[in-house]
């Protein structure tokens, strides 16, 4: 719990410090929901069942298709752009492995009711926000981006029969001529892959955006790369993914535009965009490169009777320290002062109030301070 309050404080701080608002949904969606809306990708990891009532819900895989409800829903009487944020935990039914696991805690942070490039950038910045707060700069991480429109008019000039399999085989880094059959021909996917992999930053889009990135000081992270397209069906434009520069993982982060969904969903039209940010896998980097906090005190300091006679006035000065904000305690029963200390350390406290009846009857208290080493006298009253 400390490494995941670690992380989700630096997420919380990053959304809220570029304006956005937090909302959440419920645990349980109807199937539905997820089912037509996210596509396969997510449709077969659902953990999904029959209520008592005969219907068919499941625990949320991604929040996207609540927050594409919510809008559907709410959104007219909303002023736009809606920025959210949520920290949601989901439960995808799947092998588990490094990266992936059954259940984990997601930063999603959506806009919606914006068509501009800033928007594109603003969401990715406070992607980026998170990681730096985190200590991670552009040397451990980088945002992969790509814009669909342009796959899909390569996809149009090669004759592609099936675009939903091709971007799948992209997706999944499986492209071959032997996968692709059916849809594009050997010689197609040979110039496919070619110009996946040639570096362009050609459209006016993603130019625009990269401009947009210098702005926020996030430049240096980002990169185009075509083979970016994203497992999910939403996506309509705009797609990125976060990596380690390691390349040891699978990705950090994931989002982009879904400008029909709330539309599809019933509402209006909106354009729309934001991403998801798990736990896991951003929890095994700053772990690799040992930038998780040392095991965090649970005390600022320890109060010691010294005596059963002083275990009352041990709890009053515990009151007090409380009251004034700190993190206190006093042991249940009376303890050798050695031990005390000891314990004190083991807590992370930095002062040790000592409690013993001469000083009590003087109103007062005896305080050791384990950093600067003194020992001072201080009035019960002054505490
Ligand atoms: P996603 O790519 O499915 O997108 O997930 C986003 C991130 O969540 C991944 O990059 C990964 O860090 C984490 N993640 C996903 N599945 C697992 C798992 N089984 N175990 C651990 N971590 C996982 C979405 O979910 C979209 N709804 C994001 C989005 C928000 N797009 C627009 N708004």
């Amino acid at each position: 719990m400390a490494v995941r309050r670690h992380i989700e404080q630096a997420w919380h701080a990053s959304a809220r410090g570029a304006g956005f608002l937090e909302v959440d949904g419920p645990p349980l969606e109807s199937l539905d929901l997820f089912k037509a809306k996210s596509g396969d990708a997510i449709a077969g990891e659902l953990y999904a069942f029959n209520d008592k009532g005969g219907r068919e819900v499941a625990l949320r895989a991604e929040l996207t298709p609540t927050i594409g409800r919510l809008v559907a829903t709410h959104g007219q009487s909303l002023k736009k752009p809606i920025k959210w944020y949520a920290v949601p935990q989901l439960f995808r039914y799947q092998r588990q492995q490094r990266g992936r696991l059954k259940e984990h805690l997601q930063f999603n942070v959506d806009v919606i009711g914006a068509a501009e490039v800033g928007a594109d950038a603003e969401v990715v910045s406070v992607a980026l926000d998170a990681l730096r707060r985190l200590g991670l700069t552009s040397e451990h991480v980088y945002v992969r981006v790509n814009h669909r429109a342009a796959v899909d008019q390569k996809l149009a000039e090669l004759d592609c029969a099936d675009n939903e399999k091709v971007l799948r085989l992209i997706d999944k880094g499986a492209l071959t001529a032997e996968n692709a059959a059916g849809a594009l021909g050997t010689a197609a996917v040979g110039e496919l892959q070619a110009w996946l992999t040639e570096q362009t930053d050609g459209d006016a889009h993603l130019g625009e955006f990269f401009a947009a990135c210098e702005d926020f000081g996030v430049r240096e992270f980002v990169e185009l790369d075509r083979h970016i397209v994203r497992g999910l069906d939403y996506y309509t434009g705009f797609v990125f993914e976060i990596f380690d520069r390691g390349l040891s993982e699978r990705a950090i982060a994931g989002g982009g535009r879904y400008d029909n969904l709330v539309e599809k969903l019933g509402g209006p039209s909106l354009p729309a965009l934001g991403f998801g940010m798990g736990d896991v896998v951003l929890g095994d980097l700053l772990k690799d490169l040992k930038l998780l906090p040392a095991a965090p005190a649970r005390l600022d300091a320890l109060v010691v009777p010294i005596g059963a006679d002083m275990l009352g006035p041990a709890r009053q000065v515990v009151r007090r320290l409380r009251d004034g904000g700190q993190r206190a305690e006093a042991p249940f029963a009376p303890i050798k002062v050695g031990k005390a200390f000891k314990l004190a350390e083991q807590a992370g406290a930095t002062r040790v109030f000592l409690v013993g009846p001469d000083e009590w009857a003087d109103g007062t208290v005896k305080v050791k301070d384990l950093r600067e080493g003194g020992e001072t006298v201080a009035y019960f009253a002054e505490l």
